[in-house]
C-alpha cells in the first residue's frame, strides 16, 4: 500500500508543487491549509485530502498528522517558527511519524541578525535531536521574489529598487524546490541527515534579471541599487509587509550584498533528474504575475495576513 505524505504550506510557493509531484508519483497526500481556497480545490481535484490545521495549535497538528508516514515541513516567513517546529515534533512523535523534509534557508546560521534565519538554524538542530529522520533543504532566493519584491514598481515605473548591491545569486523556482522535496520524500533513506543547498541553473545579478524581465515583458525595466535603509523605509511606507519580514529581508539583503548567496549547485538536477528552470523561462511562463490584477490580489492578501497576525 502506498504511504501517506503530509504536506504543510500546501497552498504556498513550494508546498503546492511538492504535493502535486507526490500525487503524480502515486502517494496518498494529506495537504495542510488553514482554509478552503482555489488552490485547495485544485489539490483536491488532483486527489489530495485537504486537512485544515494551524502550525501554532498542538491539538490541530496532532489530529492532522494521524496516519501519516512522511512529511514536508514549511513554515511561512513569519514570526513563530520555533514554536511551530516544537509543535510539529510533538505531533509527529505522538503519531510515530518517522521521516521529514524541513525547509530552511541558504544563509541559515546561529548568529544571523535576522530572527527568522537564526531560527531556521535552531529549528534544524531541534529536528536533528527529535529522533525523526530529517533532510534539510536550504534554498537560495526564490525566482518568485522578482514579482513579490518588485512587481508594483515594475508596473508603475519600470524600476526594481533593491538593496542587493551588485552581487549575484542563482534564482530557483518554487516548483523546482517542491519537486526536489518530493524526490527526497520518495527515497528519504538516501538523503537523511543532509543539508542541501538548492539553487537555479544560472548565476545572475539584479541587473541581469532586469534585462531578462525587460526582454520577456517587452518594456524597459531597470535595476536601481539603493541602500538597505532606503529599502526598509520604502517597505514600511508601502505597508504590506510585517516589521518582522522587513527586518528579515534587510538582513538577507545584507548577506546578498556580501556575496553569501553567490553559490550555484547541481543538487536539483541530481535529485529530480531534470535541469532547474532558468529565469527567462520562469518569467515567460508567469507573465500573469506582472499584471495589475495579480498584484492587486497579492497586495490584498498581504494586508489581510498582516491584519490577522
Ligand atoms: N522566498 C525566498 O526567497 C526564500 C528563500 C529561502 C527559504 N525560504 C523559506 O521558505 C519558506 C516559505 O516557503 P513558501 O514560499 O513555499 O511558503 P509560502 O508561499 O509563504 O506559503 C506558506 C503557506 O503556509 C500556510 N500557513 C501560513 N500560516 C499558517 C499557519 N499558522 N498554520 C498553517 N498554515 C499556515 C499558508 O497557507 P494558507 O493561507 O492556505 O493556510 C501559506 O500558503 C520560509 O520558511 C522561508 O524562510 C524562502
Amino acid at each position: 500500500m502506498k504511504l501517506t505524505i503530509f504536506v504543510t504550506g500546501a497552498t504556498g510557493k513550494t508546498g503546492f508543487f511538492a504535493a502535486r509531484t507526490l500525487l503524480e508519483k502515486g502517494y496518498r497526500v494529506k495537504a495542510m491549509a488553514r482554509k478552503e481556497s482555489a488552490t485547495t480545490r485544485e489539490l483536491q481535484a488532483l486527489g489530495a485530502e485537504i486537512v485544515h490545521a494551524d502550525f501554532l495549535n498542538l491539538a490541530s497538528m496532532e489530529q492532522a498528522l494521524k496516519g501519516v508516514d512522511r512529511a514536508y515541513f514549511v513554515y511561512p516567513p513569519e514570526n513563530g517558527l520555533l514554536k511551530a517546529t516544537a509543535i510539529f515534533i510533538l505531533a509527529a512523535q505522538a503519531n510515530n511519524m518517522k521521516t521529514l523534509v524541513n525547509m530552511s534557508q541558504l544563509p541559515s546560521r546561529q548568529d544571523h541578525n535576522s530572527a527568522l534565519t537564526s531560527e531556521h538554524w535552531l529549528g534544524e538542530q531541534m529536528l536533528d535531536m527529535s529522533g525523526i529522520a530529517v533532510t534539510h533543504v536550504r534554498p537560495t532566493f526564490f525566482a518568485e521574489m522578482l514579482y513579490l519584491m518588485n512587481g508594483a514598481n515594475i508596473l508603475r515605473e519600470g524600476k526594481m529598487y533593491l538593496g542587493h548591491g551588485d552581487a549575484y545569486h542563482a534564482p530557483i523556482t518554487g516548483e523546482d524546490i517542491g519537486r526536489s522535496v518530493a524526490a527526497i520524500l520518495d527515497h528519504p533513506e538516501k538523503h537523511e541527515g543532509q543539508r542541501y543547498i538548492l539553487t537555479g541553473p544560472e548565476r545572475l545579478s539584479q541587473h541581469d534579471i532586469a534585462q531578462i524581465a525587460s526582454e520577456v515583458l517587452g518594456s524597459e525595466i531597470q535595476y536601481v541599487p539603493i541602500t538597505l535603509e532606503q529599502w526598509a523605509d520604502a517597505a514600511k511606507e508601502a505597508g504590506l509587509l510585517s516589521e518582522f519580514l522587513i527586518k528579515h529581508l534587510v538582513e538577507v539583503s545584507r548577506d546578498y550584498r556580501n556575496g553569501v548567496f553567490d553559490k550555484i549547485t547541481t543538487t536539483v538536477e541530481e535529485l529530480t533528474g531534470q535541469k532547474p528552470t532558468d529565469m527567462r523561462t520562469f518569467v515567460e511562463d508567469n507573465r500573469s504575475y506582472f499584471t495589475p490584477e495579480y498584484l492587486k490580489a497579492y497586495a490584498e492578501k498581504m494586508v489581510a495576513e498582516k491584519q490577522a497576525a
